[in-house]
This record gives structure tokens, C-alpha cells and sequence, in this order.
């Protein structure tokens, strides 16, 4: 990269992490005891939070946080806003999307659309109007699909082009390009797609050209919504019936709505059939629920900090997601469902979390789908629970935006955590008093996050690097983290 292009991206970067400015980003030192009942504690040094940046890096610092409150406002939820874009687009008419998670990850599906010919627009910064084409007014995209770091628009998109009559070719960045696809290469194949991809069909980029699909049945080998809303878009489409049975109910927010736009289709225990769309689907305009998996970060700093009290509002609560908030309350954490309605097809409601006492639990079987991407997360809260949390049945962790066991393991030791490596999980030992230093998000949004989360409870300043990963699905993370901790 040139020095002119480097300065720039620098400068451009910098603009975009409002925390620098000044070193108005402050978070309050506090030394913590970390035996629970009886909580010594000193008042350290107040210092700023630092956001540093590099060409092609950010780091944070963070303080320790002296208490914890507020409300912070999850972000929309990501798997919703990317189910909302994709269906949307194929509906007959315009649907309006609020509370659009405005991630780099959605961003990159509206992107995607675009090109296949889907009009969009922004009425607000986080409301997306999408003009529906009609389940036959795709176009072929003029160039290839970047879909980033997202798995969910790599996935779903390969379901749905599977059964369009163009070619198009579906790539990504480095993270995406080692993650497996032949999960939804091989059943859309039997159903008759004529799909390529590196490594014996396995690897991105696929080349897809659609054509005419027949539906098929499907025992998925793992539970994976991504999967099954990738073979139930093609099952739209498809000559007959698309029946997908999944070992472990995982999100049916694709059911949802798919049943809300009047698709013909049914879903119970796990096992989905949907039938070829004969009429338009009508169009479903929404606002999208708080993320839980956003709304997770703050729950977990809520229980584990001695001094905190959080509410958050209108977060999504559907029973495949909450894995995260049965786990915490069987580790004895405060938690407070309130006010429980419908946005859109989907629940949604309160939640207060306040200090608590927290002791280890084990977590494995049909829990895993409830909570695969808050497991990090579990693991920073067993950290700070009397007694041993084991986590097993989790190997799907390794083929995340980074292998999830092994990059936990290695970030939470250097805070001084006693975890273990299990080929399907982990186990830690609580509690441990972090000790604060340099850790790596290792460019995964969820280790970024859940780093800084450990940062506040830790007893010194903790250096994030490649921060800057939050902005796949929370770009407002580091300022409401200040928030939260700030005097
Ligand atoms: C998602 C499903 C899950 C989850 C991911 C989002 C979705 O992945 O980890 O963050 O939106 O369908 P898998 O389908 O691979 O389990």
C-alpha cells in the first residue's frame, strides 16, 4: 500500500473511532476484590479509555469500571435484519425495515441485493426501505457478491441463487473463505443446483448457476440456521416439497417470517417443510428486536461486576435464542424478564440484570443452538463463578469467524483464567481475579466484544487489539461500553 493511501485509510479510520477524540472517552479505574461477599474495594487512578490506530488496526484500552449502570440500546438483531433484507427483496412490494442492524455483516447482504437489482434506500440511519422484485425479478449480478466476514449472507444468498435462472459467485473476506460451505453445497446439489466451489465443492467462492431445483428431505448432520433458511429459500423455488430436519432445534426467525409473508410452510421440533410459492409473497414491513446476542455483552458485565445495575429494552427474546439468559440464571444470576409482546412475528421484551453471585453450571445438548455465539461470553462468566462450568457439544465453535474454543482459551488465559481446551468446548475454574494486559480479538467481533466486557472487571487497564472488529455487528460497542462505565 502506498504512503499516501496508508495515511489515509489511517485518517479515515480515525474519523470513524469517535472514541479518540480528545481522550473524552473515559472509564473510572477500580481495583477489585473479586470474592463476592466480601468485596474490598479501591479506588484506583481514573483514567481515559484510548483508542489508538493503526493503517490497518484499532486498539482499545480499558479501564477497570467502579460500577456499571445504564440502559444500553442493543443494536437491531443481525440474524432478523438479514432474514428482513433477503426476504423482503423477493416480496411484492416495498416493506419498511426498522431498527436495521447497521453492521458491517447486514450492510454487506443490502450490498449483494443491490447488485442482483433489489432497489433500496435509507429513510433513517437505521430504517431501510426495500422494494420487493418478486420472486422471479432477481437480476444476474453484474459483478461478484462480496459478503465480507458473513456466513448468514454467504449461506442464505447460496439458497436463494441456487434456484435463479443467472450466474453469480459469492465471495468473501480471508475468515469467510476458510469456513465450510459445502454444508449447503452438497444438499442444494441434490436438489439439483449446479454449484462449484473450491476444495471439492467445500470451500468460497461458489460459483452458482441456477436453474430448477426439486425439493428434497434433509437430515441435517448439524444444527445450523444458516443451512436450513439457505434449503428453505431454494425450497421456494423448488418442484414440491423441501422437508429439513435438524438434530437440535436452531433459530426459526426464517419460519417466522417466512409464515408472516403467507409462504406455505410449517415448522415444529425441529423439523421445517415448506412447499413451492405459488403467489407473490406479500410484503412484511417491521421493526427488528434488540439483538440478545448484543444485549448478552451487557447482561454478562451486569451479573459479574459487583456494582451494577442494567436494563435493556425491547431485546428479542425468542426461546431458540435464549439460551444465554436460562444459562445465567442457572449460574444464580439477577435477571428480570419484564413486559413480554410482539414485534412483528417475533417476541420481544425488558430486561434488568443486577450484581450477582454467580457458581459454575454445565451446558451442552439441546442448549447449544440456544446460545452458540454467546459462548465466549458463558466462559467469561464461569471465570468469575465459584466452582467449575464445563461446556460441551459446542465443535461448532471451531468453524466461526474464528475457531471460538481456541481463541477464548488463548485470550482468557492471558487474563489470568484457569481454562481448558476440550475438542468440543471448554471448562473453567472460578473465580479468578483478572489481571488486565494486551489481548487479540483475533478479527472476531464476538472475542472483541467479550474481551472488553472482561476488561471492566478486570484489576488493571486491558489493551483490546483489532478492536475494531465490533463494527461486524455492533458498531456502537466501545461508546456504549463508556457509557455504561463512565462517571
Ligand atoms: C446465524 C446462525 C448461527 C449463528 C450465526 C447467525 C443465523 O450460525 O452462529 O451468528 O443468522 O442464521 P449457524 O447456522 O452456522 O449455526
Amino acid at each position: 500500500m502506498s504512503r499516501t493511501s496508508r495515511n489515509r485509510l489511517c485518517r479515515s479510520l480515525r474519523g470513524a473511532a469517535v472514541l479518540s477524540a480528545g481522550g473524552a472517552f473515559r472509564a473510572w479505574g477500580l481495583a477489585l476484590n473479586r470474592n463476592q461477599t466480601a468485596a474490598r474495594r479501591t479506588v484506583a487512578r481514573a483514567a481515559p479509555l484510548r483508542i489508538a490506530t493503526r493503517a490497518d488496526l484499532m486498539e482499545t484500552s480499558v479501564q477497570p469500571a467502579r460500577a456499571l449502570r445504564g440502559s444500553p440500546t442493543a443494536p437491531g438483531d443481525k440474524s432478523i435484519s438479514h432474514r428482513a433484507a433477503i426476504l423482503s427483496s423477493i416480496a411484492e412490494g416495498t416493506a419498511v425495515i426498522e431498527n436495521f442492524q447497521n453492521g458491517a455483516d447486514c450492510r454487506a447482504t443490502l450490498s449483494c441485493l443491490r447488485l442482483l437489482g433489489v432497489p433500496w434506500r435509507w429513510l433513517e440511519a437505521d430504517t431501510v426501505e426495500i422494494s420487493g422484485v418478486g420472486l422471479a425479478g432477481l437480476s444476474e449480478p453484474p459483478n461478484v457478491l462480496d459478503c465480507r466476514n458473513s456466513g448468514t449472507t454467504m449461506r442464505m444468498l447460496a439458497g436463494l441463487l441456487a434456484a435463479q435462472p443467472f450466474l453469480s459467485v459469492l465471495s468473501g473476506d480471508a475468515s469467510l473463505r476458510s469456513r465450510p460451505m459445502g454444508r449447503v453445497i452438497e444438499p442444494l446439489r441434490r436438489m439439483g443446483a449446479d454449484i462449484r466451489a473450491r476444495d471439492h465443492n467445500s470451500l468460497a467462492p461458489p460459483v452458482i448457476c441456477g436453474g430448477s431445483l426439486v425439493g428434497i428431505e434433509y437430515d441435517m448432520p448439524v444444527a445450523s440456521a444458516q443451512v436450513k433458511s439457505s434449503l428453505l429459500l431454494a425450497g421456494l423455488y423448488a418442484r414440491g416439497e423441501t422437508t429439513v430436519r435438524e438434530p437440535s432445534p436452531s433459530r426459526d426467525h426464517t419460519e417466522l417470517m417466512l409464515q408472516a409473508m403467507g409462504a406455505d410452510i410449517t415448522s415444529t421440533n425441529g423439523v421445517a417443510t415448506i412447499r413451492r410459492q405459488q403467489r407473490g409473497l406479500k410484503p412484511l414491513s417491521l421493526r427488528v428486536p434488540g439483538d440478545i446476542s448484543a444485549a448478552a455483552f451487557w447482561l454478562v458485565a451486569g451479573a459479574a461486576h459487583p456494582e451494577a445495575q442494567i436494563t435493556l429494552s425491547s431485546v428479542g427474546v425468542n426461546p431458540r435464542r435464549t439460551g444465554i439468559l436460562d444459562a445465567l440464571r442457572a449460574m444464580g444470576a439477577d435477571i428480570d424478564i419484564r413486559n413480554e409482546r410482539l414485534s412483528g412475528p417475533e417476541p420481544v421484551a425488558d430486561i434488568d440484570v443486577h450484581s450477582s453471585t454467580l457458581t459454575g453450571t454445565r451446558i451442552g445438548g439441546d442448549m447449544i443452538p440456544r446460545l452458540i455465539d454467546e459462548i465466549p461470553l458463558i466462559a467469561l462468566a464461569a471465570s468469575q463463578a465459584h466452582g467449575e462450568t464445563v461446556i460441551q457439544d459446542a465443535a461448532e465453535l471451531r468453524v466461526k469467524e474464528s475457531d471460538r474454543i481456541r481463541t477464548t482459551v488463548r485470550e482468557l488465559r492471558r487474563l489470568g483464567v484457569d481454562i481448558t481446551e476440550l475438542p468440543d468446548g471448554l471448562s473453567i475454574k472460578g473465580p479468578t481475579r483478572l489481571r488486565g494486559g494486551r489481548v487479540s480479538s483475533h478479527g472476531d467481533h464476538r472475542l472483541a466484544m467479550m474481551l472488553g466486557v472482561a476488561a471492566l472487571l478486570a484489576r488493571e487497564s486491558t489493551t483490546i487489539s483489532n478492536s475494531q472488529a465490533v463494527s461486524v455487528s455492533y458498531p456502537r460497542f466501545w461508546e456504549d461500553l463508556k457509557a455504561l462505565s463512565g462517571p
